[in-house]
């Protein structure tokens, strides 16, 4: 098996006697006979170095950094404790994502309440169960918030997301630090909202949030949006009497999903963004404030790996050999939506030379439901299993029931031993929801 393939599933990932693909020490082709398919195959010990690869490459720069993980790229109670385990903080964007990470134990000081549309009832359900940080993502969510914390016990510090007018070279779906982006607020609306809050002496305004996208590869654009976000600083220290207590420069961080995809390591991230902060604020006068990190992808892409059943095929004279699996766009919607590239391997003969070039298409009943154009296989048989590696990261988070698709299952994986910590939906399942 090309070394380069093997290279994009989790860091513990081979190749046995039988010529299996072994995730976490569990035979995949087993896993798939235990637990059904499509399966997610998430390896515990690849989330945890990477949280710690992040933790250690922006604290050896920076000591004053913090990461916390964006749980809207895979978040599950089991999840939700591994991260807590390894003393990150936890992004998160809705009701329900805080509901599954009080519910797995997690200490709501270490939670940070986005969204740019919080409604009232997230806000309240965020001050009771008092999380550490809400991040406001407008003008009107600042006059709001102000309001409602004026008769709250419970006073969050606030970060103000804004809006830099960086281009982070992304697919366009995925990108947010533009100018006109529908999350944050330009810099003249954050300078007006400084200055709202500063008529308020029990508001506690930590300090300034920004994300730029995400699948970014290249440094450039968080140096050029550190440099704005100083300069902003600057000007509002001195008109405005603010504090820059805390800076948190959003995720974004790429993975490689593709041989050939060149992601910068971790420390690349953090030599840029921690060299221009430190250098910006000596520059301009101004204290270091503790700095965030919010990686959501790079923690958990790798991770994952999803097993599928090969089914029927079809060859199509002109255009190929098209393999059928049993899962498809309702457990990845990634290519269809972006246009994002993965590759697969045979799970069950990774020793087996390939020998044709192959498409692997999706069930569902959408022509753009093809999971992986082009990929070198051995002659797959029906009922061979199929690997997609780095579906860690947004694929269950996004799954939909299309076509009555039941969501699959997860597998934790460590060290030889399997836990489901996930089930996976039953027809049951679909039918609860609906009242006759
Ligand atoms: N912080 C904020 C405020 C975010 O909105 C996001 C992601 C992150 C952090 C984490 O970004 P990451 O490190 O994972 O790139 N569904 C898309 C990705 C959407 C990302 C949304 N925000 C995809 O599948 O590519």
């Amino acid at each position: 098996m090309d070394r380069q393939v093997l290279q994009l599933f989790p860091a513990n990932t081979s190749v046995n006697q039988k010529g299996r693909l072994v995730i976490g020490g569990c035979d995949s082709v087993e896993l798939a006979e235990k637990y059904g398919t499509p399966l997610y195959v998430l390896d515990e010990e690849h989330v945890r170095s990477q949280c710690r690869t992040f933790v250690k490459a922006f604290r050896q720069f920076y000591p004053l950094s913090r990461v916390a993980y964006a749980s809207k790229a895979l978040l599950n109670r089991a999840v939700a404790a591994v991260i807590c385990q390894e003393g990150l903080e936890l992004d998160v964007v809705s009701a329900g994502e805080l509901a599954i990470a009080l519910s797995a134990g997690f200490p709501p000081d270490r939670i940070h309440f986005h969204g740019n549309n919080k409604s009232p009832g997230e806000l309240e359900y965020a001050l009771e169960n008092r999380v550490g940080h809400l991040v406001l993502d407008s003008l009107m969510e600042t006059d709001a918030v102000i309001n409602r914390l004026e008769n709250s016990v419970h006073r969050p510090a606030l970060l103000l997301r804004v809006t830099p007018g960086v281009d982070a070279h992304t697919h366009r779906h995925i990108t947010t630090g533009v100018s006109g982006s529908k999350f944050g607020m330009p810099l003249e609306k954050a300078a007006e909202a400084i200055g709202r809050l500063a008529g308020h002496s029990e508001i506690n305004l930590a300090g300034l949030h920004c994300h730029l996208g995400s699948q970014i590869f290249e440094t450039g654009p968080y140096v050029k949006a550190m440099d704005i976000l100083l300069d902003f600083t600057r000007r509002m220290v001195d008109g405005a009497g603010f504090e820059l207590k805390e800076l948190s420069i959003g995720g974004g961080f790429a993975v490689n999903y593709v041989p050939g995809d060149n992601a910068p390591p971790a420390s690349d991230y953090a030599v840029a963004i921690t060299g221009s902060l430190t250098a910006g604020c000596h520059q301009r006068g101004l204290n270091g404030p503790e700095l965030i990190i919010e990686p959501g992808r790079s923690i958990a892409g790798r991770a994952g790996v999803t097993l599928y059943r090969a089914g029927m095929q079809k060859n199509i004279p002109g255009f190929g050999r098209y393999i059928a699996v049993d899962g498809g766009m309702a457990d990845n919607i990634r290519p269809a939506l972006y246009g994002a590239r993965y590759t697969a391997v045979p799970a069950g003969r990774m020793q087996t030379e390939p020998v044709e070039k192959v498409s692997i298409m999706g069930k569902y009943c959408e022509s753009a439901d093809i999971l992986v154009q082009d990929v070198m296989m051995p002659g797959i048989e029906p009922g061979d299993i199929i690997a997609v590696p780095v579906t860690g990261a947004y694929c269950l988070p996004m799954a939909s029931n299309y076509n009555g698709a039941l969501k699959a299952a997860v597998v934790m994986v460590d060290r030889g031993r399997d836990r489901l910590i996930c089930r996976r939906e039953e027809l049951d399942d679909l039918l609860r929801m609906d009242i006759v």
